[in-house]
């Protein structure tokens, strides 16, 4: 199957040599083609350029049946990677939110047995079926927002049968789901209730059962641990990191969204592929982050939606670090994956430029989830996740207009998944 996508008003974040990730200076500069077309083949992109450059003889696959898809007035982007999500969970819980409105904090509605121990209680109750046919159902959501990869983690389940339970499903959601999917272990979410005095017992039973069971079944690409105050520490982090290295998963830990919890630093010092959060990043973290391959990434959802402190995202790249910014989509803290709100709240709130914006939200996002070399931007032989605007005038227009769906059309492995999106 192959399609050509003509007329595009502009096609945004091309690539000749693709990079890894983006740093510094180098995240304002975008790459766009005025009134281009672009060729999909299968599942990849095979060729673009100008339309002027598209005329019967350069075609070197005039032979071929394709689809036609006229984008006149339209933009076309690659699709968002969302590297840091909680979207697998068993109930939304906006009672607890009421407690926030009235003042209470992060900490203290967890102390309450409110926060990830409330999921927690639930993920016990709801079925795999229920679950898995539930977070089908985000999936939907968020692709109609504009996302094609997506990184998913456990941590709702803390006992063996619960987080096994949401890693299954994810696992599931990798096979039925067009868009790309990792999994991430993330048994230190949060301490159950019933390890109150123990705490070393259940850092034994992430270490010792639940991870040997997750990589005998191949349920994880890569660990995660929430390293922060009020919930583990950094000599609990780190064996816990070192635990997964020896099955060859990679940490993306939670660090510095409560305190400076040194998270940073030991997440650097196990060649974490990312440290997300970052509310409480000064010179030290910022100077570790510069000497390292870990991605800071920013989750600008929950910020937001617990009204704390916003990571300095803007000095990070001032300083030469590569910055990404994902959903955190979670029913505690960001109840929502809209990418495109993501986009917008880097330019709003953390005073990313548009460009800035787009290069943390898709190539830095999927270098934070190990698919920067299939995604992330548009360049031949990457995977042809993309999706076209509505109408729109200026690629800035997609940051500043925010609160709305911008996108007309989804197209993921190469086939339109929706258009005509309202
Ligand atoms: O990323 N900070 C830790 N974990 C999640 C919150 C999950 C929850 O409250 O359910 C987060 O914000
Ligand atoms: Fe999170």
């Amino acid at each position: 199957m192959a399609l050509l996508i003509k007329n595009i008003k502009k096609l945004v974040q091309t690539e000749e040599k693709p990079a890894k990730k983006v740093s510094g200076k180098d995240m304002s500069k975008v790459n766009t083609i005025d009134n281009a077309y672009l060729f999909i083949e299968d599942d990849k992109f095979v060729d673009f350029g100008k339309m002027d450059n598209l005329t019967d003889d350069t075609v070197f696959w005039e032979n071929k049946e394709f689809d036609v898809i006229d984008a006149k007035g339209k933009m076309v982007f690659p699709s968002f990677v969302d590297s840091h999500t909680h979207l697998v969970y068993p109930a939304s819980r906006e009672i607890e939110y009421i407690d926030k409105i009235k003042g209470l904090s992060y900490e203290e509605i967890a102390k309450r047995g409110g926060g990830i121990l409330n999921s927690a209680k639930k993920m016990r109750e709801i079925s795999e079926e229920e679950l898995l046919k539930s977070s089908l159902g985000r999936l939907d959501e968020i692709i109609k927002y504009g996302t094609g990869a997506v990184e998913i983690k456990s941590g709702y389940g803390l006992s063996f049968e619960g987080e096994i339970k949401m890693l299954r499903v994810i696992k599931k959601l990798k096979r039925l789901s067009p868009l790309t999917i990792k999994a991430t272990f993330l048994g230190a979410h949060a301490l159950p209730p019933e390890y109150k005095n123990k705490r070393e017992k259940y850092i034994d039973l992430v270490i010792n059962e639940m991870l040997p069971q997750v990589a005998t079944e191949g349920l994880a690409d890569f660990i995660d641990v929430f390293c922060d105050k009020g919930f583990f520490t950094v000599e609990e982090t780190e064996k816990i990191l070192e635990a997964g290295a020896r099955y060859g998963l990679r940490g993306k830990i939670h660090a510095n969204e409560l305190d400076y919890s040194g998270g940073v630093q030991a997440g650097v010092k196990y060649n974490a592929l990312s440290v997300d959060h970052l509310e409480y990043v000064g010179d030290e973290e910022i100077n570790v982050l510069l000497n390292s391959e870990t991605m800071p990434t920013v989750l600008p959802g929950a910020a937001f939606f617990l009204g704390m402190v916003y990571a300095p995202a803007r000095k990070m790249i001032d300083f030469g670090l590569p910055v990404a910014m994902a959903s955190d989509f979670n029913p505690g803290s960001s109840p929502s994956g809209n990418m495109q709100f993501i986009l917008s709240m880097a330019s709003i709130a953390y005073k990313l430029l548009p460009e800035e914006g787009i290069n943390a939200t898709t190539i830095n996002t999927a270098y934070a989830m190990d698919v920067s070399d299939i995604l992330g931007s548009i360049a031949t032989g990457k995977k042809a996740n993309l999706f076209i605007t509505k109408e729109i005038p200026t690629i800035e227009y997609m940051p500043y207009y925010y609160g709305t769906n911008k996108i007309d059309t989804v197209i993921l492995n190469g086939k339109v998944i929706k258009s005509g999106i309202d």
